[in-house]
């Protein structure tokens, strides 16, 4: 490995939001497959990790986005259901996250999950911006696809933009009223102290170039130094899903946020009575741009360095448990590493 001792991660954005209002279409939009329709039902039932690289953010955004300005690798987002049954699955995904988007409907505004997701990313102190969703919905819309806000609010009719402009009005009074002080992307100085809003459409990808740029723009200013890992050291990780998975048997999904994790390590992961002790047996990665649950895109790999989502395969993992912390051992003692994560 030639790269540098210390390196930038990926920040991981929570995706979070009630029921419907378009997590999914959003970034089913953003890495362009159609992942929304394997899906069971209208329900995500899992979190997916999705990486998008910077090359990538770029092309989408456009003019918006200069790779050159940024020495980020892109950004990993984790998908969750907005389902008010999920609860758990929610507060993990902003419990992980580095930064978030809220999925508000602009025309269906804030909803229970809307109001459970803000005190979720207001209790883990996660900075976030809200994407107010179909804003093609709002009656009279010409569409412009792929447009940033900008072009597409000009081409809209007087009616139609005060239109919307009431709605995204609403959802920034919504948050106000929850304590955030919000205003609409573009007036925002300090995204530290003021929620953006950035009006999208995940059906016609109007605003998605805004969104990204936005994402990238926050976590480049503001996380920086959050972002420096000992990219070579043993890593650390949080359990998404356990899941059983035909020739590897009880598999941990993973998201890895430091470090990190090769074919050959012991690990230590967060069991139901004490902590596990074991070897892994093979990593397996979803592809740049591909989703962890899309179990045919998988790759074995040697190493995985953070961010990322892995499937760990190893034995014993029958008692391990989503939300438990996943800790390399390498030549560290075995002892220090079961007491961080009983004590994690
Ligand atoms: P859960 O995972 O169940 O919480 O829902 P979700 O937030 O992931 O919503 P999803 O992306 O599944 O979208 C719900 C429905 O809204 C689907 O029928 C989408 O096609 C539709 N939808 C999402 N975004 C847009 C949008 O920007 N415009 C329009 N017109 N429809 C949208
Ligand atoms: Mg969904």
């Amino acid at each position: 490995d030639t790269r540098d001792p210390t390196s930038l991660r990926t920040p991981i954005v929570a995706v979070l939001g009630h029921v419907d209002h378009g997590k999914t279409s959003l970034l089913d939009k953003i890495r362009g497959s159609a992942v929304i329709e394997g899906e069971a039902g209208a329900i995500t039932q899992h979190i997916g990790a999705t990486a998008v690289p910077l090359d990538i953010i770029s092309t989408i955004a456009g003019d918006l986005v200069d790779p050159d300005d940024f020495d980020l690798p892109g950004l990993l987002f984790i998908d969750t259901p907005g389902h008010h049954s999920f609860t758990t699955l929610r507060s993990r995904g902003g419990a992980l996250a580095d930064i978030a988007i809220l999925v508000v409907d602009v025309n269906d505004g804030f909803q229970p999950q809307t109001l459970e997701a803000l005190d979720i990313l207001r209790r883990s102190e996660t900075p976030f911006i809200v994407a107010a969703n179909k804003i093609d919905t709002v009656p009279g819309w010409n569409a412009n696809e792929d447009s940033p806000i900008n072009d597409t609010y000009e081409a809209q009719s007087d009616r139609v933009r005060e239109r919307l402009d009431e709605n995204l009005y609403e959802i920034i009074g919504n948050l106000s009223d929850e304590g955030f002080s919000a205003d609409l992307y573009w007036r925002v100085q300090n995204f530290q102290r003021n929620v953006g809003v950035v009006p999208v459409s995940a059906m016609t990808g109007e605003g998605v170039p805004d969104l990204l740029t936005v994402m990238m723009g926050l976590s480049q200013r503001y996380m920086k130094e959050e972002m420096e890992i000992d990219v070579a050291g043993p890593g650390v990780g949080t359990v998404l899903e356990v899941k059983e998975e035909k020739g590897f048997g009880t598999t941990v999904d993973t998201v890895l946020y430091d470090g990190t994790i090769r074919s050959d390590d012991q690990l230590v992961v967060g069991g139901q009575n004490e902590p596990i002790v074991t070897d892994v047996r093979a990593l397996l990665q979803p592809r740049p741009l591909a989703e962890i649950r899309t179990e045919s895109r998988f790759e074995k790999v040697d190493e995985v360095s953070a961010a990322s989502g892995i499937k760990v395969a190893a034995p014993e993992l029958a008692d391990a448990m989503a939300g438990a912390p996943v800790r390399v051992v390498r030549d560290r003692d075995l002892d220090e590493v079961i007491a961080e994560v009983q004590a994690e």
